[in-house]
């Protein structure tokens, strides 16, 4: 038997209606912040992610889904949208028929990753970017955006941290400092760390590994080599989440794992979802417009993993959504009244209530489990004397009490069920 690829998953039905509740959700809330939806290609130039989230992250080195085509040309499944959505800004222009664009997406991303809980190989995130200004009010925006959206699913134990990277002048001294810093104490480091000395030497402070955090227990904080307008952006996007009143924790070792970082950076975790806690992750990325070939314009954004955020959901016991309910299940009492059945539904349907009734040849108590299977608030029985007399019989499933119609009055049947 052929099945899904390691790491991938299949939504089911009897999961949707969870997927639903949180696009929904999400649709709201950037819809009430002015940001409007864009779609990109699920596959771009390999090129792109490469100059795009920078060459020695894990991400372009371990784990994207890279192919040549028929035509020769290399190209990868995105493993997020960032790239993807400066790409579309600077290739149609969006910067000049607005000042200011605020966007978001809803999409599937891919990355060969280890599979664990709440860590997928095609995995859903949603995301905003706002393109064309440096204000810290919109760092805070992205902050407070994510933050609402997770706690109206009725998620309680986050944690949001919040660092500043500085401007790629200021960390470079800071990188000379922490090299130095670090240089005699190469071997205490995990391998993983030993081989980001060179490469990524900012990684080092975000390990996970004991042995890495004991090493840099005295290093050298990244704050204290941030530049003047770093510090006094930083200190407006605490201000304006105070106002907001969204707690948050400073993290001076909250990196990320994508290059074009520059000044903010935040996560939001979840202690709910083990070891992959963190629910979603953004920052400013000021010079990865021009990176990749447009004119210089600042840039804000996140992106949240949906399958982490379902599984927080679920280990919180967070959503109770209602099941869902149809509106009404045609009973036919007779076999020859199927024409009549099928008929009466494509009226009701076409007055936007939802109805179903039987394809299956059932018997009358059959049916009727169908019904209640389907959690339907009523039936609607045909045959009998009642149609002999030009009428229909109407139950209400919730509290049991029927009624007799007029089989050509659908007007009076809609309003009954509506
Ligand atoms: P990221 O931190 O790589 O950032 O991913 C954001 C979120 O996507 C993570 O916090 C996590 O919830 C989810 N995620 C990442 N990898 C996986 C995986 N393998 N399985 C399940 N969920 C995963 C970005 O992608 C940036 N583009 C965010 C951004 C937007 N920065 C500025 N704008």
């Amino acid at each position: 038997m052929i099945k899904a690829i390691t790491g991938t998953k299949d939504i089911l039905p009897s999961d949707v209606t969870k997927w639903h509740h949180l696009e929904g959700l999400v649709r709201k809330v950037f819809n009430n912040y002015n940001y409007v939806e864009i779609r990109t290609p699920v596959f771009e130039q390999t090129s792109l992610f490469a100059r795009g989230i920078g060459e020695e992250t894990d991400i372009v080195s371990k784990e994207m889904y890279t192919m040549i085509d028929r035509g020769g040309t290399s190209i990868t499944l995105k493993p997020e949208m960032t790239a993807g959505v400066v790409r579309a800004f600077i290739e149609h222009s969006l910067g000049e028929k607005t000042s200011l664009n605020k966007l978001y997406y809803i999409s599937p991303m891919f990355r060969q990753e280890r599979p664990q809980a709440g860590r997928l190989r095609q995995f859903h995130q949603f995301g905003a970017e706002a393109l064309g200004s440096s204000s810290p009010f919109l760092d805070a925006e992205m902050i407070e955006m994510a933050y609402l959206i997770l706690k109206h699913l009725g998620l309680k134990d986050l944690i949001v941290k919040i660092n500043s990277l500085g401007t790629p002048e200021s960390r470079e001294v800071y990188k000379n400092e922490l090299r130095k810093f670090l240089s005699d104490k190469k071997d205490k480091l995990t391998d993983d760390s030993q081989n980001r000395l060179e490469k990524n030497i900012l990684r080092i402070l975000d390990s996970k590994a004991e042995q890495d955090q004991e090493v840099l227990l005295n290093a050298p904080s990244l704050f204290d080599y941030l530049d003047q307008s770093s510090i006094n952006d930083f200190n407006a996007v605490k201000n304006y989440l105070n106002s907001i009143n969204i707690p948050y924790e400073e993290d001076t070792k909250l990196v990320r794992g994508l290059d074009y970082y520059t000044k903010t950076t935040f996560e939001i975790i979840s202690n709910k979802v083990g070891s992959q806690s963190s629910l979603c992750g953004g920052g400013r990325y000021d010079l990865l417009v021009e990176e990749l070939g447009g004119k210089p314009t600042p840039g804000v954004g996140f992106a949240a993993g949906m399958e982490r955020i379902l599984l927080a959901c679920e280990n919180e016991n967070s959503l109770n959504l209602p099941e869902r309910q149809i509106d009404v299940f045609i009973v036919r009492l007779e076999k020859e009244l199927q024409y009549k059945v099928a008929e009466l539904a494509s009226e009701l349907r076409r007055n936007e209530l939802i109805v179903d009734y039987d394809y299956l040849d059932r018997s009358v108590k059959a049916q009727m489990r169908e019904a209640n299977r389907l959690n339907s608030r009523f039936v609607l029985f045909i045959g009998g004397e009642e149609f002999n007399r030009g009428e229909i019989v109407l139950k209400n499933l919730s509290d049991g009490t029927q009624e007799n119609l007029k089989l050509n009055d659908l007007n009076e049947i809609i309003k009954r069920v509506k």
